[in-house]
Formats: structure tokens, C-alpha cells, sequence
């Protein structure tokens, strides 16, 4: 078969002078098929069955979270369990973005229920590691690995942790086959869930303002968005009682501008600037960072103030990832904004409810719009968005979930592991590409990933 950028010449070239309009259109009609037939070739949605952790048993996935007061865990497993007091270290082998201590500050541990943990940056002590955390995007290539996993260490976890899609992971994967035993990651199937925000029920007392904070035990508190959805389901039926109603805050009258969308990545896999730009053609998108007009230094009080402005922020990821979900969304929340989510999660499992606008639940770009404008021009219904602040505060998270990791490490009853199929695990499972042929097999118009 020609290939088609030659047909396509073919075409260019001849049709208007040399053939006639006839022989255009059969012209036209074959490189029509050749790239239909091209596009419907690229692998779309491809739900891979990676091998999973050889020689672990399912009951891993019971242990997944943090809180020890039953979030979704099965209580026999529970009593199973053994927790010793023994010291765990864990050992931080490369650095997380540039941060050694993988922006911990301080300890992380004594806020955990399971606290008999160190963290420690020292590789003179890998010998005595009960794990080690390996960051994919600091990792380049095997040598930079401990001496491989010795007899002494058999006992010791290698723990892969990556918050990025993994299309952004640059690792060659199959080099560390048969290396890794956990991973740790914002997908919920990891073994270690680290996800990159989340939400606390308040209780009574309503915790002092610094509901940012997570050293304060608020991590262990996690609400469990993942398994305990359908109880959070309605969050208007939580007991009064337990929480002290302060009223819907008028959050309405803390924003004088519409909407914003920032990013540094302007044509990205996830093709978000194809949604913004729909959007764009009826309302105003002001737009920072690389691919827009305005500038805001990201972190600094004064882009902080610029921002929460706004009503709306588009909280677009920029890969449909299986569970992924960044701090974009969490951010709006403590900007007090209606975040309009895109992305790979189902997020009625992680958002607040009631708090968001899926742009995917709207079956055109206009009804989205009117959707927004209903609600920017409505004090009640704007406000009502943020009923959940009665209930629920949000939660910064650590990079990783230190405290699922030291109580794992004291698990007597998990199983050995490892990783035999990274290139499973991290590629195929996750994030199909938002290409014309996925929405093909995705149905036309809306994109999910099934991944
Ligand atoms: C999770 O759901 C279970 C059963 O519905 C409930 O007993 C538990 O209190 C819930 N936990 C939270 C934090 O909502
Ligand atoms: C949510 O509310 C609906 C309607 O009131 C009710 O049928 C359903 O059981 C509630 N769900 C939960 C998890 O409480
Ligand atoms: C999705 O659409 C349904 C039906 O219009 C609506 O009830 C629901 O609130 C919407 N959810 C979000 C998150 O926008
Ligand atoms: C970790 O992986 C190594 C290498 O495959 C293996 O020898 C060891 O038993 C595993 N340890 C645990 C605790 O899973």
C-alpha cells in the first residue's frame, strides 16, 4: 500500500491542474481509507492482564489503607493481623523531584496509628532497611539500584513509587522485572495508595483552621473515597449531630471573575486544550501558565490571591490515567472554586460530592456552558457546591503514604512479592490514549477510560 503522506502529494499536486475532478475524488476516497484504516490499527483501550505480584495472595488489597478503624478492611483480616513494636526503617534511595527527603520536613511517622517507623535519606544504612523507596521519575537505570536484593535483605521492600502517569515514567521497565515487591501510587490497586489529596470527616470539635495540614493525624483519618463511596454518597444525610452545622458559607461572594485553566503543558497526550478550547468559544477562559496569556508564579501568595478569584477552575488532568487524580482538584477546594474535572478517575469515587462539574457527564460543550453560567449567576445554587464544607475538610497528603507503608512493614501476615511484569502493571493497564480510534471503541463523543 502507498504510503499515505505519498497519496496525499499525489493529490495535492495533481488534482487541480492534471486529473479530472473524477479521478480527484477516488483519489480523496483511497486516502480517506488509508487513514481510517491506519487509525483503527493503533491499539486503543487494551485492558492488559499484567502478572501481578508473584506469590502474594489477594488479601493484600484488604490492607490498602491507612486508617485503622475499619475503612473498608475486613475485620477477621484485621485480628490477623500482628503489630510489633519493632523500629522499621525506610530508607528514601533517590530523591522525589529534587527533594531528598521527599518533602518531608519532619518524621512523618508519630501522626500514624502504626508509628514505630523511620524515614532516613542514608544509604549507609540499606542493610538494615525494612523498605526501600525507589522514585520512577529519579530513576535512570539499574546501577543506580542498592547491590542486588541480598540474602540478608530478602526480608527488606523494594518499593517503586510513581505519581506520574506512566507515559511521563521514563524508566525502561523490563530492566527491573523481578526487582520491585510493592509499588506505591495514586492508583488504588497500588500497594501503597498515595493519593494526592483527599477528604476528612469533621468531627466534634471542628478541627482548628489548619485543616491543610496532614501531620495532625488528619492522614489517618482519610475518608476511604475509594471503598466507602456509597456511604458518602449522600452527604446531606450525615447525622447533624455529629458535626457543627455552620451554615453554607457564602463562598459565592468571595469571587469577582469566571473561570480559569492553567498548565505548563500545552498539547498533551490527554489533548485538554481540544475541551478548553470548546469551552472557550463561548465563555471566557483565562489561561496561565505556558499555554496562555496570564502569569502567576505558582506557590507565592500573590498568585494564590490572583486565583481564587475565580469561581470555576478546569481541572483537566493531562492523562486519562486510572485513578488519577492530582492536586488540581484538591487545589480548587482550598481556593474554595467548583472545580470542572476531566480525567481517567470516576470521580464520584474520589471527589466530594456534590461538589464538582464532570465535564463528562454534559452530552454537548453548550449544556456545559449553561451549566456554568446557571451557576455563576445563582448565589444558592454557587453555594450550594460547597455544602460539603459542613461535613468534610480537605487533606494535603504526603508524597507517599508513610503511614499505609509502616503499618505494612509490621504486617506479619503479607506475603513476600515481587513485581515480574512492570511494563503490565505500569503501561497497559492504565492510560489509554485519547485518540480518535479510542473514542471509536468508547463510543463517539465521550471519552471514559475503562483502563
Ligand atoms: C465506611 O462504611 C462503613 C459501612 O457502611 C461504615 O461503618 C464506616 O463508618 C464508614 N467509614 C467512614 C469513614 O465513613
Ligand atoms: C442516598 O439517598 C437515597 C435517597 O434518599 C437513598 O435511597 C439511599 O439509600 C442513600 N444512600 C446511602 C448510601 O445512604
Ligand atoms: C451529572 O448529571 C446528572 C444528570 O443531569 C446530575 O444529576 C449530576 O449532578 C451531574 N453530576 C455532576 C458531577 O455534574
Ligand atoms: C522482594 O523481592 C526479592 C527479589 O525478588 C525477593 O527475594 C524477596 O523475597 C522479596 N521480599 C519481600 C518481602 O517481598
Amino acid at each position: 500500500m502507498a504510503a499515505p503522506w505519498r497519496l496525499c502529494r499525489r493529490c495535492r499536486v495533481q488534482a487541480p491542474s492534471r486529473i479530472s475532478s473524477r479521478n480527484r475524488n477516488i483519489c480523496y476516497l483511497a486516502l480517506c481509507l488509508v487513514l481510517v484504516t491506519t487509525v483503527l490499527m493503533i491499539p486503543g483501550s487494551e485492558i492488559a492482564h499484567y502478572k501481578y505480584a508473584e506469590g502474594a495472595g489477594k488479601d493484600i488489597f484488604l490492607t490498602k489503607f491507612s486508617d485503622d478503624r475499619g475503612l473498608g478492611e475486613d475485620s477477621l483480616l484485621r485480628e490477623q493481623r500482628s503489630v510489633n513494636n519493632e523500629f522499621k526503617v525506610v530508607l528514601l534511595w533517590t530523591d522525589f523531584f529534587g527533594s531528598s527527603t521527599w518533602r518531608e520536613e519532619n518524621d512523618p511517622f508519630p501522626a500514624c496509628p502504626v508509628s514505630t517507623c523511620e524515614l532516613t535519606t542514608d544509604k549507609e544504612r540499606v542493610a538494615e532497611a525494612a523498605a526501600v523507596m525507589f522514585n520512577a521519575r529519579s530513576l535512570n537505570d539499574p546501577s543506580q539500584l542498592p547491590p542486588e536484593h541480598p540474602p540478608w535483605q530478602a526480608g527488606s521492600v523494594w518499593t517503586l513509587h510513581n505519581s506520574e502517569p506512566p507515559y511521563f515514567t521514563f524508566l525502561d521497565l523490563p530492566l527491573y522485572d523481578n526487582v520491585f515487591n510493592w509499588t506505591s501510587s495514586y492508583r488504588t490497586d497500588a500497594d501503597i495508595y498515595s493519593p494526592y489529596g483527599g477528604y476528612v470527616k469533621k468531627e466534634p470539635p471542628p478541627p482548628p483552621s489548619d485543616d491543610n495540614d496532614y501531620g495532625d493525624d488528619v492522614i489517618s483519618k482519610l475518608v476511604s473515597i475509594v471503598k466507602n463511596s456509597t456511604a458518602d454518597e449522600n452527604a446531606s444525610d450525615v447525622n447533624q449531630e455529629d458535626v457543627q452545622d455552620v451554615g453554607t458559607p457564602d463562598v459565592y461572594g468571595m469571587h469577582d471573575s469566571l473561570l480559569y485553566w492553567m498548565a505548563s503543558n500545552c498539547r498533551d497526550r490527554a489533548r485538554r486544550y481540544v475541551k478548553v478550547a470548546k469551552i472557550a468559544r463561548y465563555l471566557p477562559v483565562d489561561t496561565y501558565g505556558q499555554c496562555g496569556t496570564m502569569q502567576c508564579q505558582p506557590r507565592t501568595q500573590e498568585c494564590e490571591q490572583m486565583l481564587s478569584r475565580y469561581q470555576f477552575v478546569l481541572a483537566f488532568e493531562n492523562g486519562y490515567c486510572r485513578d488519577y487524580v492530582t492536586e488540581k482538584l484538591w487545589d480548587a477546594y482550598f481556593r474554595y472554586q467548583i472545580p470542572i474535572v476531566s480525567g481517567g478517575a470516576d470521580y464520584s469515587k474520589f471527589a466530594i460530592p456534590n461538589s464538582y462539574i464532570d465535564y463528562d457527564n454534559f452530552s454537548s460543550v453548550e449544556e456545559l456552558v449553561d451549566h456554568i453560567l446557571r451557576v455563576s449567576s445563582d448565589r444558592d445554587l454557587y453555594n450550594s457546591y460547597f455544602e460539603w464544607m459542613n461535613h468534610y475538610a480537605v487533606v494535603r497528603t504526603p508524597v507517599a503514604n508513610w503511614c499505609q507503608i509502616c503499618e505494612a512493614l509490621h504486617d506479619k501476615g503479607r506475603q513476600p512479592q515481587v513485581y515480574s511484569d512492570l511494563v503490565g502493571w505500569m503501561g497497559q493497564d492504565s492510560c489509554p490514549m485519547y485518540s480518535v480510534s479510542s473514542s471509536v471503541y468508547n463510543g463517539f463523543g465521550r471519552y471514559r477510560c475503562e483502563g
